[in-house]
């Protein structure tokens, strides 16, 4: 007799394998905005690529939508892009390029299953490759690599591979082959299946491109390829083969080891092998981390956590949107769920499909999806939502910021969109703010990791809450959250300040001092990142 007579269980199964749900990670410039559109129009989500590659243009993609960064050509925000592609659900969670905003980049890393390591075939492994590729090893969630702009003139095939196993030390190997001299690349040979691909250009690659596959032993190779560049492809053959580990699926899976594809997005090469490869080894949504153990995503009871909030997403819609990874059971539209963090029965009426700046109204979801939430000010990163047990999540990753200024309104009488603008873009992580204990006047102190994390507030500070902001630089460069008891704050050498959480902040001149004050003082411990928030 069936133990699951309305075919849920079944249901929920074929859902959840169906699903795959990744992030690209890359150093700025590596073509993540390109790849990101091409992939979408080769899983059918757009008919025709936009001219992602003239920046001026950048208001046609669908990934970007700020208008900072349309004009100033740098992607400092996330959104999620979701696209059926042959009957399989691609989640595509996009992640912002620019260095300074990597902490959203991390939070989003947090809800992906697998990542794409995309590398410039000229510059090899750059450093905030080498930063993101330690939070999936971290995670221990499977890496694809694929090299980049083969249609340039670039470093060596064998080089490149070298560079990745030196430099990340994880065992890199190749799916596909180049062929064709460097800056000359024709197409590529797919190892697994002993077959040749050679593209042809479409116009600005704002179409797939048209391939011819052949055999190596097929006639109509020789025909395709000169005599020249099927040399060069044998002897480089010879040398994988002879040379490089067999691509084993269970360390792949583990993160040791990533399977490399040379491609340029720019011209479409290499996408369309690279999509069946992805969807075949990428693996569907894995467990839900808690902090009681590892919860199925198969679980009949639905849970979900927020990995991100975007305010002013949509000029139509003023609001705050939370996006939520579904991560067990099936979600459903008016589902009322447990807000653990506040402990608030909430019910989930308005929830949305988000394609970039778009949304849609949906009736559920399943394991993998990500819900836009709009956000009464409730959410958090890190909330957890649940129809089930009361699970808790471990903390979301915060940097300590090394660039604080206090942050004066030019105009008083735009105090009150000034306050809305300073909670809810602290709530997004914008900046991080700071008060000062002490101070009646409760003149905030922004926080940041790098330089054009300010700028954005106050574009942002302008554009949506209408108010001109000055700042005032403050004397400090490192910062750290502090646990333990201690009565006269006075007698400390540090400056004090909270966090929006009331969370006691220490800020320190430079990292001499706050490594004398960290030896010195024994009884209190002085963490990178806030302490473990109890749900
Ligand atoms: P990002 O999001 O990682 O920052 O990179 P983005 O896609 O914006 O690409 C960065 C630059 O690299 C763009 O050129 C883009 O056209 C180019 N690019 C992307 N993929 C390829 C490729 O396969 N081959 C070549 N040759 N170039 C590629 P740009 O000069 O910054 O802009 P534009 O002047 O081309 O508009």
């Amino acid at each position: 007799m069936s133990t699951d007579p309305s075919g849920f269980q079944a249901e929920l199964k074929q859902e959840i394998d169906r699903r795959r749900t990744f992030a690209i990670i890359s150093h700025p410039d590596a073509g993540k905005t390109t790849l990101t559109e091409k992939l979408l129009l080769y899983g059918g989500a757009i008919q025709r690529a936009g001219m992602v590659t003239q920046k001026a243009n950048r208001h046609q993609t669908v990934s970007d939508w700020m208008e900072m960064e349309q004009r100033r050509g740098i992607s400092v925000t996330s959104t999620a892009l979701q696209f059926d592609y042959n009957n399989i659900c691609y989640n595509l969670l996009d992640t912002p390029g620019h260095q300074d905003f990597s902490e959203d980049t991390y939070r989003t890393l947090m809800a992906v299953d697998s990542a794409i390591m995309l590398l410039d075939a000229a510059k090899g492994v750059e450093p905030q490759t080498i930063k993101l590729f330690k939070v999936c090893r971290e995670r221990g969630i499977p890496i694809f690599t694929i090299i980049n702009k083969m249609d340039r003139p670039s470093l060596n095939p064998f080089e490149l591979l070298d560079e990745v196993e030196k430099v990340l030390g994880i065992l890199a190997v190749p799916m596909t082959w180049p062929i064709g001299e460097p800056g000359d690349f024709k197409g590529v040979y797919e190892r697994p299946n002993r077959k040749v691909h050679l593209y042809e250009r479409t116009s600005g690659g704002q179409w797939k491109a048209p391939v011819a596959t052949a055999g190596l032993e097929d006639p109509h190779f020789a025909e395709m390829v000169d005599e020249h560049d099927r040399n060069l492809l044998d002897e480089e053959l010879e040398m994988v083969e002879g040379l490089i580990h067999p691509f084993d699926v269970d360390l792949f899976h583990e993160g040791e080891m990533t399977p490399v594809f040379f491609a340029c997005a720019i011209n479409n090469f290499g996408l369309d092998n690279f999509l069946d490869h992805f969807t075949e080894l990428a693996p569907s949504p894995g467990a839900l981390k808690t902090v009681e153990g590892e919860v199925p995503p198969e679980t009949e009871e639905f849970s979900g956590f927020v990995y991100k909030i975007q305010a002013n997403m949509n000029k139509a819609h003023r609001d705050r949107v939370a996006f939520m990874r579904v991560a067990t059971g099936k979600f459903q539209k008016n589902m009322s769920v447990k807000h653990l963090r506040s402990g608030k029965k909430v019910k989930l009426s308005f929830p949305y499909r988000l394609f970039g700046q778009k949304r849609e109204i949906i009736e559920e979801a399943y394991p993998g999806d990500i819900v836009g939430l709009v956000n009464p000010g409730l959410f958090r990163s890190g909330d957890l939502l649940t129809a089930g047990k009361p699970y808790r999540i471990p903390s979301f990753p915060r940097f300590a910021p090394e660039l604080f200024c206090r942050v004066h309104l030019a105009d008083q009488t735009h105090n009150k969109s000034f306050r809305k603008g300073m909670e809810q873009l602290g709530e997004e992580g914008v900046v991080q703010v700071f008060y000062d204990p002490r101070s009646y006047s409760r003149t905030p102190v922004l926080a940041a990791v790098g330089e054009l994390q300010l700028e954005v507030f106050k574009e942002r500070m302008k554009e949506e809450y209408r108010c001109e902001v000055r700042f005032e630089r403050l004397d400090y460069t490192a910062s750290r959250w502090i646990v333990g008891d201690f009565d006269s704050p006075e007698a400390f050498t540090f400056t004090l300040m909270e966090d929006e959480a009331q969370r006691p902040v220490a800020l320190f001149r430079n990292e001499w001092h706050m490594n004398q004050v960290i030896g010195n003082e024994q009884d209190l411990t002085f963490l990178p990142h806030p302490p473990d928030v109890e749900a």
